[in-house]
This record gives C-alpha cells, structure tokens and sequence, in this order.
C-alpha cells in the first residue's frame, strides 16, 4: 500500500466510525402526513369541497362507461375490511372496477390478520405490494388515521368503530338532495337552511349518525336526534352545532321532511339492556306512525334493517322509502372519492383532468 493509499484508508475508516449507527426504523416512519386524498371524517369535508364531490359523482354516474374505465386504469385498490359488510365494500368494489382500477380485497377471516399481524404491519404489506389507496372498515375508532399515518396512502374510511362513516354521509346527503330537487351545483352553507333530519335510534353506536349529525349541519340542516336514553345520552347534542335532542319521536317526526331510521347494533351492546317491547312501542318507524306524523318525509336507513323492530316492512318497502336510492348512491359516490384519492394526486401535481 502505498502512503497516499494508506491515508485514505484511514481517513474511510474514521468516517465510518464516525458515522452515527443506522437506525433499523425511523421514529418518523409512523408519523407520515395523513394523504389530502383520504376521506376519515365527515368534518373534513367543507361545503365546497361536498359540492365538488357531489358534481364530481354526477358527472361520473352520467359518464360513458367505456371512458370510465380509463380514469383509475391498472391503479391498485386495496379493500381492508375487519368487519363484515355488503352495501359499503360492494359499492367500493364496483366504484373502483368501474374506473378501471385492480382492486384486492383482504378480510379479517381469510389473511395474516387472523394470526395477529398489526393494522400498521398489514398496512405497511399492502403498500409494498403496490396499493396506491386503501379503503378500511375496521372496529376501531380511530383506525384509518393509524393506517394513514404507517402509510402515507390515501385512507378512506368505511366505516370505523362507532365513530365516522363518512362515505355512508355522502350518499346519504345525495339521496336527500334527489329528495328535495336541489342540484349539486346549489350546495352551499346555506343549502338545507330550514331542513330539519331526524335521525332515530341506536345514536351511541352509530358511526352513521355521527358522520351525519357532523355534515348536515354544515349545509344548513338541522339534526334532531331521538332515542331512549340509554342509546341517546344527553351529550350527543354537543357533538356539534346544529344539533339537538328530542326524545318523543312523534314530536320529532312532525318536525321532520327527513328521518333516518337505524338498527340497534346488538354487536356494540357491550351488555347493555334494552327492552325491544318498550322500544317498538316508542320508536318504531309503522306504517300508522308515519303516516299519521309525516305523510310527506323520506324515509331513510343505512341498513342492515331489522324488519319488524326499528321499522316494519311496510315501511321500508313503501313509497316513502329512499332506502334503495340510498344504496344506488353507494356507487357514484365512492367513485367520486376514488377519483378524488387517486387521480386528485396528478390534478396536485399539475396533471388536471
Ligand atoms: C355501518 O356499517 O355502520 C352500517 O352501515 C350501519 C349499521 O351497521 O347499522
């Protein structure tokens, strides 16, 4: 070796010594910023920003399917779902194929989350395997900003824990406006100024009546919300502005041009009794009921519905019913927020349309 070789070598050598120990993990990793294509919460959405989701799913509904199909081309879609659902994931599954995008579709029973794998490891699998967005139902509240934050990916929310649906609030906002024959051009803060919603039932539970009782209001509307106390506590009026309590659901009804019916979710119980005899007797959407107090309302409910308890058959299939319309809904709505997620990345980065 010669000197000059010599010197180098050494010189490297203290380098490396030098050089702090490589970390196996950056603290940051799980700290990414959470992707401005997610959708996690209903009370992200500003009036704007519903109006341009609500045009967006109308053009896409209206749109030849053909060209459709170009929008999301080849793009990968990961379906995460914790929890069983058939409206919510076929919705997202048909949105996604219907904009040309690959969707897989991972499930509690049937992957590595059955042996213990973590949200964040399951999360961190799917991004290495090229998912560019994931939609996630998950029996935790707060779980999609977790997966957010491990990934960096675009979350939408399918629903998590008791706490936001917010996808099921969209679709539920475009059926009310189909309703009340206001175009999605017209949506302001002021839109459903006057509308008052009544939502009825296991409010507590409900990640569908939060998401609700959060975006309505932003449009002008105000939430009544009824149930017995037990599914209701008093505090749900704080939720937000807009919002308030009435336990007699005949008065709420009179009150209402929308109600929103919903199952008790015997699964989030947690043993908390209820007496069904009591509730039907007090809370039941029945053809006399309805007709008696409002002849005129849309009758709405995210589903599952439990015939015969929360509403009867009668009802649900009547001509008052939005029921299906809300399902229909399902399907441009997720559209639009695919879209949104995916090809909302080119329009940040100057792609556009
Ligand atoms: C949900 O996932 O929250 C449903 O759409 C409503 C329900 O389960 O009752």
């Amino acid at each position: 070796m010669t000197q000059q070789e010599d010197r180098e070598e050494m010189a490297l050598t203290r380098a490396t010594v030098r050089k702090p120990p490589q970390k196996l993990s950056s603290p940051s990793f799980f700290n990414l910023p959470i992707h401005p294509g997610s959708a996690i919460s209903a009370k992200d959405f500003s009036a704007a920003e519903v109006r341009r989701i609500l045009e967006s799913a109308d053009a896409l509904e209206k749109e030849n399917p053909m060209r459709r199909a170009n929008r999301l081309a080849k793009r990968r879609v990961a379906l995460l779902f914790y929890e069983s659902s058939t409206r919510t994931r076929t919705s997202f599954e048909l949105a996604a194929k219907a904009l040309g995008a690959d969707t897989t579709l991972v499930s509690s029973l049937s992957s590595s989350i059955e042996k213990g794998e973590s949200l964040k490891d399951t999360g961190i699998t799917l991004k290495a395997l090229g998912a560019e967005c994931i939609i996630l139902r998950s029996p935790y509240s707060g779980a999609p900003y977790l997966l957010a934050r491990a990934t960096g990916l675009p979350v939408l929310n399918a629903g998590d824990g008791m706490a936001e649906h917010p996808s099921q609030a969209l679709l539920d906002l475009r059926t009310i406006l189909q309703f009340l024959g206001i175009r999605s051009s017209a949506v302001t803060e002021k839109t459903l100024r006057g509308v008052t919603v009544t939502i009825c039932g296991d409010i507590l539970h409900s990640r569908v009546a939060r998401s609700n009782a959060l975006l309505l209001p932003q449009l002008g509307a105000k939430v009544m919300l009824c149930g017995p106390r037990e599914l209701l506590p008093e505090y749900a009026a704080g939720m937000g502005p807009g919002i308030v309590v009435e336990r007699d659901f005949e008065a709420a009804l009179r009150q209402s041009k929308i109600v929103m019916m919903l199952r008790i979710q015997a699964e989030r119980l947690a043993g908390l009794q209820v007496d069904l005899d009591d509730y039907r007797s007090r809370y039941q959407a029945s053809a006399e009921r309805i007709v008696k107090h409002a002849p005129k309302a849309l009758i709405m409910h995210p589903g599952p519905i439990i015939r015969g308890l929360e509403i009867t058959a009668e009802v649900a299939d009547g001509l008052q019913s939005g029921i299906a319309q809300q399902v229909h809904n399902g399907v441009p709505i997720r559209m639009a927020l695919l879209e949104r997620a995916l090809r909302g990345d080119k329009a940040r980065k100057g792609g556009g349309r």
